[in-house]
């Protein structure tokens, strides 16, 4: 991929607001790389912004609901701005945008431009036409959206740190019932393994120490190579492996079914992919896993929670839990909170479960009242909570490699990330910053752990 002309000299100012997941904080990136070939650059300044974009996530209804009341304050917000002021584009993306276009082109009549997920790389245009009518675009599109986005310039990539996303598959063919992503993202596409590697690859000219691989159902992984083979995740990352600079290797989301003995196999035999492992189950009932279509038991979770465990002894692992998925009993709720105490997660994600509109979920009978739900959060987020302290206690006294990523928040201090993603607060030099290192962890804080540097040597990768 070829670097992008300089900004020209008629600047523009983009400000975008990300909500959700990691992958929307991707898309964001990628929608200011594609506006900057128009002379857009990015500012956290909505009042200089000529556009102002909104990149949404309809996963829960909360989610989806802020984006009407954020609309609501943006428009006031251009509205005080008087006749005088320049004019003010505003446009919402992402999911929400997916799912109700036209509905938020009736509902907030401020906005002048609504498209999905699969448009970004025609954002430049679409802007363009915006300055003239209001414009929907939510079409599921042929082309490769990724082979039309731009990379972004080297020193954009290196003002955006040591750490970087990078989306390798996006959709999901699951069809679990409560979820809105098969809808919203659409059906499972994996990028061709060489556009995965040059994107890499540029990252890593650019600096960037550790990748985390992107993608809603991402260990279903299926790129193409050269010869029009299919590659799994795990065969990727050993691919990925293979570039100098790329000292650390994540993924992020990945379904049970498709842990494959590839990507298991991985684990043990590539140190750079790290020992931590997000692996929802939802729930640890079979009955509502059943009513959920995740199409696993709670056993076969175990059992690939053990080989990767067997695999790789210093894996940790974190998950996903809804809690009152429509027919959700005391005793289904009970099992849930069984497995959690079974499995020992080093941190988890639990949400209340949110019916909504179009999925199965939505149309089933027995849903659970709102009040049940809460107390059943409070539970399982007290034990989800035991697990992850004693977790961070188990690891006072242990060494093991942090990447130094930047300043810390007091003067001598550097901050950084354990392999299990756990932030890492260390007096040492800022010189020391892009280098991983030994670190002993030595405290606790609320939400961060003490280290100091064992040796001085940088880490071998
Ligand atoms: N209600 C509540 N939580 C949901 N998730 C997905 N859909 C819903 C829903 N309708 C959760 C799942 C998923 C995570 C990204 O969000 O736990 O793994
Ligand atoms: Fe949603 Fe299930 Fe697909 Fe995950 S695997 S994105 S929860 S449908």
């Amino acid at each position: 991929m070829s670097d992008n002309p300089a900004p020209q000299s008629n600047a523009r100012k983009v400000f975008i607001k990300t909500y959700g997941c990691q992958m929307n904080v991707y898309d964001s990136d990628r929608m200011t790389d594609a506006l900057a070939p128009h002379g857009y650059t990015p500012t956290t300044d909505m009042g200089e912004a000529d556009l102002v974009l909104l990149n949404t996530c309809h996963i829960r209804e909360k989610a989806a609901e802020k984006v009407y009341s954020e609309l609501g304050r943006i428009r006031d917000f251009r509205d005080e701005r008087g006749p005088g002021a320049k004019k003010m584009l505003i446009g919402v993306a992402g999911c929400v945008a997916q799912a109700e276009g036209e509905e938020i082109m009736a509902r907030a009549p401020a906005v002048d431009l609504v498209f999905g997920p699969q448009s970004y790389h025609r954002l430049p245009d679409l802007v363009e036409r915006a300055r003239t009518e209001r414009v929907v675009d939510t079409e599921f599109p042929e082309e490769d959206k990724f082979a039309h986005l731009p990379a972004p310039r080297r020193e954009v990539t290196i003002s955006r740190g040591l750490t970087a996303f990078l989306t390798v598959q996006e959709g999901c063919d699951k069809f679990c019932s409560f979820c809105v992503v098969p809808y919203t993202r659409g059906a499972e596409v994996s990028r061709p393994v060489a556009q995965v590697l040059a994107e890499a690859r540029a990252l890593a000219d650019a600096g960037v120490r550790e990748i985390t691989l992107l993608g809603q159902n991402v260990n279903a992984y299926h790129g193409l190579d050269a010869a029009g083979q299919p590659v799994s995740l795990g065969a990727l990352c050993h691919r990925l492996a293979e570039i100098e600079g790329i000292a650390r290797i994540r993924y992020t989301t990945s379904h049970p079914r498709d842990m494959d003995d590839e990507l298991i196999a991985a684990h043990r035999d590539l140190d750079k992919l790290m020992p931590y492992l997000h692996l929802p189950v939802q729930s640890g009932s079979d009955a509502i896993l059943k009513a959920m279509n995740r199409r696993h038991t709670a056993a076969e979770y175990i059992d690939i929670i053990g080989r990767m465990r067997e695999a790789r002894p210093d894996m940790a692992i974190s998950g996903d839990f809804i809690v009152g998925f429509p027919g959700e009993t005391d005793a289904d709720f009970e099992a849930t909170v069984e497995i959690v105490r079974t499995i020992g997660y080093a941190s988890a994600f639990s949400f209340k479960y949110s019916s909504r509109p179009g999925t199965p979920g939505a149309g089933m009978d027995n849903q659970i009242e709102e009040h049940v739900k809460a107390e059943r959060l409070d539970i399982l987020q007290a034990e989800i909570t035991r697990h992850s302290q004693a977790f961070n206690a188990g690891c006072v006294g242990m060494t093991f490699p942090v990447l130094i990523e930047k300043p810390g928040r007091n003067p001598g201090q550097v901050a950084g990330r354990s392999p299990y993603l756990q932030a890492v607060h260390i007096t040492a030099d800022a010189g020391l910053i892009g280098q991983i290192l030994p670190v002993e962890i030595i405290g606790l804080a609320k939400n961060s752990l003490e280290g100091r540097i064992v040796t001085a040597a940088t880490a071998a990768v």
